[in-house]
């Protein structure tokens, strides 16, 4: 099954795992990459793509930059888990591919009133540029398979104790993306941590002849700086890239259609996402409490080793 798929990107260490993934993966199909401010600046989110992109040989396809700003908070600053640039401490040679010279949103709309079927969303960043894009545009809604994001999360956070990066950077942004009526697949951050490639697998890729590869393991091997108390940590698990491969081997994962909620209020729980698990509405329904809450297919489990197989199998094939 062919996916025509958008990737919404900050491209950070893990983004550029996935962009790899979806160049190289024989099903997928990328009509367009827009890059937004979250793990890095939108301008070297944007750069660091188009490096990825000649890394893997793509070909040529439209990448524009969009918000470099949230709809409302501050930008937050992730250099000490993806580095000053966003990749780490990997080099990669400066692409001579060049962006669009219009936003993102732009992008995102020409690619969904030209394509001849529906295009999956894939969101990978904050959500300011889909937030934008279903705001200006709403008219492009029915033109949108379905959102799949890398956001939120069913249980613990890790920007804060109970919110998920992308979530927390633009709560606004996600809670328009949440409430639009788009078909949502949400792969939070409880699942994504669960898919580490530990020090044996992350050692393999480095030492690999292929430079994909090897740049993969590069990536992954980042021993960050815990700010909490000066430890080295190691961020390996392949993050955004597990949204992909939920896309093309669904059945290696668990989901359930769930009512997901947003917390917007500030305070210690803003940018939370609430995961309703209980087997019954429960008492706010029975009190006429419940607002409308929508439905959202939230991946609740994974085969770890047969994705990470997948993984690692597709990044190496240069064609199946
Ligand atoms: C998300 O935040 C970023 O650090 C990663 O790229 C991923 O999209 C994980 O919370
Ligand atoms: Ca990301």
């Amino acid at each position: 099954m062919s996916h025509q798929i958008l990737l919404d990107v900050d491209t950070g260490r893990d983004d550029a795992l996935a962009l790899m993934f979806a160049v190289r993966h024989p099903d997928i199909h990328v009509q367009a990459i827009t890059c937004v401010a979250g793990n890095t600046s939108v301008e070297d989110a944007a750069a660091n793509t188009l490096s990825i992109l000649d890394l893997v040989d793509a070909p040529e396809i439209p990448v524009a930059l969009g918000a470099r700003h949230p709809l409302i908070e501050s930008p937050r600053d992730a250099s000490w888990i993806h580095g000053t640039h966003g990749l780490g401490n990997v080099e990669l040679p400066v692409s001579g591919r060049r962006v669009e010279p219009f936003h993102a949103v732009e992008l995102m709309r020409r690619c969904l009133l030209d394509s001849e079927c529906q295009v999956t969303l894939v969101a990978l960043a904050p959500m300011t540029n889909v937030a934008l894009l279903l705001r200006l545009y709403p008219d492009v809604v029915d033109r949108i398979k379905q959102i799949i994001f890398m956001g939120g999360s069913a249980t613990v956070g890790n920007a804060t104790p109970v919110a998920e990066f992308n979530f927390w950077h633009d709560p606004e942004a996600a809670h328009i993306v949440l409430n639009s009526g788009v078909p949502l697949t949400m792969y939070g951050w409880d699942v994504l941590w669960s898919m580490r490639v530990g020090a044996l697998g992350i050692a393999q890729l480095c030492e690999s002849d292929d430079l994909v590869l090897q740049v993969a393991g590069r990536l992954l091997a980042f021993e960050a700086v815990d700010p909490s108390n000066g430890t080295p940590v190691i961020y390996d698990c392949i993050g955004d890239a597990g949204t992909l491969c939920a896309l093309v081997a669904p059945e290696l994962f668990g989901i359930e259609n769930r009512p997901v909620q947003l917390v917007l209020t500030p305070g210690p729980a803003r940018g939370q996402t609430i995961v309703d698990r209980r087997s019954m509405a429960g008492e706010d329904s029975a009190h006429h409490l419940a607002e409308p809450v929508p439905m959202i297919d939230v991946v609740s489990s994974v085969r770890n080793d047969e994705v990470l197989t997948l993984f690692i199998e597709c990044l190496a094939n240069r064609s199946w």
